[in-house]
């Protein structure tokens, strides 16, 4: 039995969470608010709200998880990719705090911990992916279809050349003057618009790799022409503009996806990041996974943005490995 204290400060959210083994005991995330009036993450703001955030966080998952300091076999983080000074943050800590605990530290790729979320348990009867199965990553910085062999062995079949998925939802939120983040305000208005009122044309893009630029660049000339004739066409018709982008971006999310899953003849399919919380992605998943006999894992809302149970479940099966990382060892960006 392992008791790992995680940490994660990639981006904008300052999250810490502890787990004995598999199973989550606490995880607790602070957001930082004060980017939503610049419309996007400022780097230097996001930093450091981290150095204030870091201490009552990782003070309240150890609260909460019942645990004193000196239970803590391991202490994990993000080491990349993300923004560095955010990174730092929650480096530098979880080194401090490994030299005062004289316990091991465990470094996890921001990514896959996105992705073996899915093996978070809460329960005993939480079901998780047999490999191989295939993960759709789609956050705010990602995008891309993984085929995993095993925890740490994974092929990148496709990826976004351009823009991630939830980097075009948010800027046509921003478009829109919607605030930010994007993605949850669109799902939101979408809920009440007609998907099929405007149609934006998907790049062809070879193989399963995306493209999400063009979409954003067709939405935006789209408006701009209708705002000549019709100053208040967005805030009459944002319903309708929010389901038509979406299913434009979902669509072309799932279609690359049903091709991957059909063409390595996987049975278990999942999504996970930011935009696994969206629920057009989310009900089309089960759609095609009713269609096609697959099991699909969707996260709990919780799990899909950024959050550290994500990388305490990745720090646990590196521990039973014995993959521990230098005290040297710096963050990377990319
Ligand atoms: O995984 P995440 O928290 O951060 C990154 O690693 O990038 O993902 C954040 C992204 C943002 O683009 C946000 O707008 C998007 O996830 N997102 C959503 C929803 N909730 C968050 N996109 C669509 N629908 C949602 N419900
Ligand atoms: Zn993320």
């Amino acid at each position: 039995m392992s008791i790992i204290l995680a940490i994660e400060s990639s981006c904008d959210d300052t999250s810490a969470a502890v787990l004995r083994d598999q199973f989550l005991l606490s995880n607790v995330i602070a957001s930082q608010e004060v980017h939503r009036r610049y419309g996007g993450v400022v780097p230097e703001l996001a930093s450091r709200a981290h150095q204030q955030n870091i201490v009552p966080v990782v003070d309240d998952a150890v609260q909460q998880a019942g645990i004193a300091l000196s239970d803590i076999d391991a202490v994990a983080f993000t080491r990349g990719p993300g923004l560095l000074g955010s990174l730092l943050v929650g480096v530098s800590f979880a080194k401090g705090l490994s030299q005062a605990l004289k316990v091991p530290i465990i470094e996890v790729n921001h990514l896959q911990a996105h992705v073996l979320s899915h093996f978070i348990k809460e329960t005993d009867s939480t079901p998780t992916p047999r490999f191989p199965f295939i993960c759709l990553l789609v956050s705010g910085g990602h995008t891309q279809i993984m085929l995993f062999h095993d925890y740490f062995e994974y092929e990148i079949l496709g990826q976004t050349i351009d823009d991630a998925a939830g980097e075009a939802i948010d800027k046509a939120a921003k478009i829109m003057d919607l605030g930010y983040p994007g993605g949850p305000i669109i799902d939101s208005l979408a809920q009440n618009g007609n998907a099929d009122a405007y149609h934006f044309a998907t790049p062809n893009i070879p193989g399963f790799d995306y493209s999400f630029s063009g979409i954003k660049t067709s939405f935006l000339y789209f408006l701009r022409d209708q705002l000549k004739t019709e100053p208040d066409f967005i805030e009459k018709h944002k319903e309708d503009l929010c389901a038509s982008i979406q299913e434009t971006i979902v669509g072309f999310l799932m279609k690359k996806l049903e091709k991957a899953v059909l063409k390595h003849h996987v049975n278990q399919v999942a999504i996970a990041g930011g935009v696994s919380a969206n629920s057009l992605l989310r009900q089309r998943i089960a759609e095609a996974g009713a269609k096609h006999g697959w099991t699909t894992f969707v996260p709990q809302k919780k799990f899909c943005t950024d959050n550290a149970a994500m990388v305490g479940i990745a720090a646990h099966f590196k521990y039973l490995r014995g993959e521990f990382a230098d005290i040297s060892l710096p963050p990377y960006a990319r």
